[in-house]
């Protein structure tokens, strides 16, 4: 396909503050689209940040057939700007998008889309070290009808916007043992908005508990840890660096993977197997110190403070010296520039 894309730049250029806002509330100046007809891709182009105009039989307001990736552009020390993990964030996009009946997009159009709008906004990447650019790549079925089908029209669109904190404090979480978030063989690895809406009402009745979150456990058992609202999951103790394996109820978080190569560098051991929630409450009723995070990219290391099991709040370590906020750091000072980048994560505008 012809991926060449065509730029209209908006008029006046204003980058607004952002820091004081919740996440996602304000867009870059440009967002990019590419249409998907008759087989095909064609009018990739950048524009102006505008409303859509969709009819209401588009397939996706009905049948929910979107998937969304999330990764982040960061300026390096040296006033450079990079995307981190580019091609990883491409390839589980495909993923979804296998997973969801939806056309691929070549990972030169993913690439290109992504490089050209940061390039266009680059200066909406903020400059503070605690600050990042957050690309929302998606892709909606378009095709107005409301027969129950795959949809044979598609948009596929970037986003950005500047992105501080997710979470401003540690995190009260709540063990889920009656809802499920995925099941084994559904969608739960794919990035489809439906995961997210399915959660909302049970994060909602934790949030009336005073949680933040809720905690995932397997569909069938409900005996296995599984993954957080927005984040993959990880524990520390005795030790060893923990995290549940992927599964098709899990999203294969790109922060997490991360992590996990960090932690072996830096001399920590990892494991990486099914992890019972009895284990984390005797731990934590013996008294032993544990630490427990999410990892992702809008949230990357959010330390969990209060794990609550069975109506039994338990606090986990979040102590200045915690091997979570190591792992962060060091993620940071390779993001920023600041620590040489063994992998090539860094892809550089
Ligand atoms: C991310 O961390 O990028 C996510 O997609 C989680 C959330 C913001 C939906």
């Amino acid at each position: 396909m012809d991926t060449s894309i065509h730029i209209t730049p908006s008029t006046e250029r204003q980058v607004l503050e952002t820091r004081s806002l919740p996440f996602g509330k304000i867009p870059t100046e440009h967002m990019f689209q590419a249409v998907y007809s008759e087989d095909h891709w064609h009018s990739a182009r950048i524009v102006p940040f505008e409303d859509l105009t969709l009819s209401p039989l588009a397939l996706c307001l009905h049948y929910g057939q979107t998937v969304f990736e999330g990764l982040k552009a960061f300026r390096q020390s040296d006033g450079r700007i990079q995307v981190f993990r580019l091609n990883r964030h491409a390839a589980r996009f495909s993923k979804s998008l296998e997973r969801m009946c939806m056309p691929q997009v070549s990972e030169q159009l993913f690439h290109e889309a992504i490089m050209s709008l940061v390039r266009l906004d680059s200066d909406w990447v903020p400059q503070d070290l605690d600050g990042s650019l957050y690309l929302r790549p998606f892709m909606i079925a378009t095709e107005p009808r409301i027969g129950v089908k795959v949809s044979d029209e598609y948009l596929f669109m970037v986003v950005a916007t500047p992105a501080y904190s997710y979470y401003n404090k540690p995190l009260r979480v709540k063990l889920e043992t009656n809802f499920s978030r995925a099941a084994e063989g559904g969608t739960g690895y794919a990035k489809c908005g439906g995961n997210y809406g399915g959660a909302f009402l049970p994060t909602r009745r934790a949030a009336e508990e005073g949680f933040d979150q809720v905690i995932w456990t397997d569909a069938k058992s409900h005996y296995f840890i599984e993954e957080s609202g927005t984040m993959n999951l990880m524990f520390y103790w005795n030790g060893r660096l923990r995290t549940p394996p992927l599964s098709s109820s899990i999203l294969d978080g790109v922060t997490r993977d991360s992590l996990l190569h960090l932690a072996k560098d830096m001399g920590i051991p990892t494991e990486t197997s099914p992890i019972a929630w009895h284990e984390l409450e005797s731990a934590l009723a013996k008294g032993e110190k544990l630490e427990a995070f999410g990892a992702g990219t809008a949230a990357v290391v959010a330390p969990i403070s209060t794990l609550s099991i069975n109506g039994n709040d338990y606090t986990c370590y979040t102590g200045s010296d915690a091997v979570m906020f190591r792992l962060r750091d060091r993620l940071n000072e390779i993001r920023r520039g600041l620590a040489p980048d063994p992998y090539g994560w860094n892809h550089l505008l």
